[in-house]
């Protein structure tokens, strides 16, 4: 057994003063924490210290005892000292992140905006609610009937075909994807009283690819008006005033000869567009003509009292032209930098 071992006076006060400036150091409650085992714990000097008092001569033992249960006081109170004080600091760190400036400026919130397909077809709407039109809607799951016979379409028409139409099965249904808004003119006469002066704005298929200027889903707007006594001369007049509302007070509307079953007399409608980009000029815009008889008489109306015309388009196509949208991938693809630059409507 070593008795030359000392446990002096200073080599205590020396072992609390390396621990001592080792709590201090700390600059975290974090490796305070860590540094716990070393400082003041099993593995500290003071410690290792105390495990060699039985080795010390007898009469050397209650006074170097006294001497390190006083430096272990003083090394817990030393690290309970700082860990308090980090423990403060790191609370007012934390309070200061916490913290909320009431009087600051909120982070505007982003809104969402309407799709200007929907705002031009509100439009489109309000200026025939304007001359005292209704609006009148038909379903986008339509039976062949409205969409093709009612309309005079022959049996072998090749609008029928396979490949422009969504049939549904069973094919047995005759059920099919509206491939136009006309079926919803028929379904009005059945609903309504005469005279009908209706528009019907929705969605239309046909199997197209995407592309620049196709898609499969599209819009279009229809207008039907049936009363005694109407004239092709009622029809130029409406679509003259609805140009101008949608192009502005110059542009003006022509009529060239064409054929659909379900209009006879049949035409092309274009429209002078006066802001159009890169100058005025006419632009193809759709179709129209008088209400075929055939078509009158299939919704139980009397030809020889009722005459009507009847007028269609497509909203992007009026869209594109009239806002100068040159891809059609704009208009599908839902990105909202393309709504926002129509201003955010709700
Ligand atoms: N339904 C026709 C189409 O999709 C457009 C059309 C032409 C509608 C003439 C009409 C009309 O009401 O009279 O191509």
């Amino acid at each position: 057994m070593s008795h030359n071992i000392s446990i002096s006076p200073e080599t205590i006060a020396a072992a609390v003063a390396d621990a001592v400036s080792a709590i201090s150091a700390a600059s975290d409650l974090a490796s305070l924490r860590a540094s716990k085992v070393s400082t003041v714990g099993e593995q500290s000097a003071v410690s290792k210290l105390n495990a060699q008092l039985k080795n010390l001569p007898h009469d050397q033992k209650a006074s170097a005892g006294a001497l390190i249960g006083q430096a272990r006081a003083q090394l817990q109170q030393a690290f309970s000292a700082r860990e308090a004080e980090l423990e403060a600091l790191e609370e007012a760190k934390q309070l200061e992140v916490e913290s909320v400036d009431v009087t600051a400026a909120p982070a505007p919130a982003r809104i969402g905006a309407r799709h200007p397909l929907s705002l031009l077809q509100d439009q489109i709407s309000d200026i025939f609610i304007g001359m005292g039109w209704e609006i009148a809607e038909g379903p986008e799951l339509e039976s062949e009937w409205f969409n093709f016979d009612a309309l005079n379409f022959d049996a072998d028409h090749p609008a029928r075909a396979m490949q422009d139409t969504f049939f549904v099965e069973p094919i047995e249904s005759h059920l099919l994807l509206r491939t136009h808004t006309s079926p919803v003119q028929v379904r009005s006469l059945l609903e309504r009283e005469l005279p009908v002066y209706v528009l019907c704005p929705g969605r239309v298929f046909r199997t197209d690819e995407l592309d620049a200027t196709h898609t499969p889903v599209f819009h279009q707007v229809e207008g039907l008006a049936v009363d005694k006594g109407l004239t092709m001369a009622d029809l130029r007049g409406t679509l003259e005033h609805f140009a101008r509302q949608m192009f502005g007070p110059e542009a003006k509307i022509r009529l060239r000869p064409s054929f659909f079953p379900f209009t006879e007399p049949s035409a092309e409608l274009d429209v002078w567009h006066p802001n159009a980009k890169g100058g005025a000029r006419w632009v193809e815009w759709g179709g129209c003509g008088m209400v075929n008889p055939n078509v009158l008489a299939a919704a139980g109306i009397d030809p020889e009292e009722y005459q009507g015309f009847a007028f269609g388009m497509g909203i992007e196509r009026t869209l594109m032209f009239r806002n100068g949208v040159l891809d059609m991938h704009d208009m599908v693809e839902a990105d909202i930098r393309f709504s926002r630059q129509f201003g955010v409507v709700l």
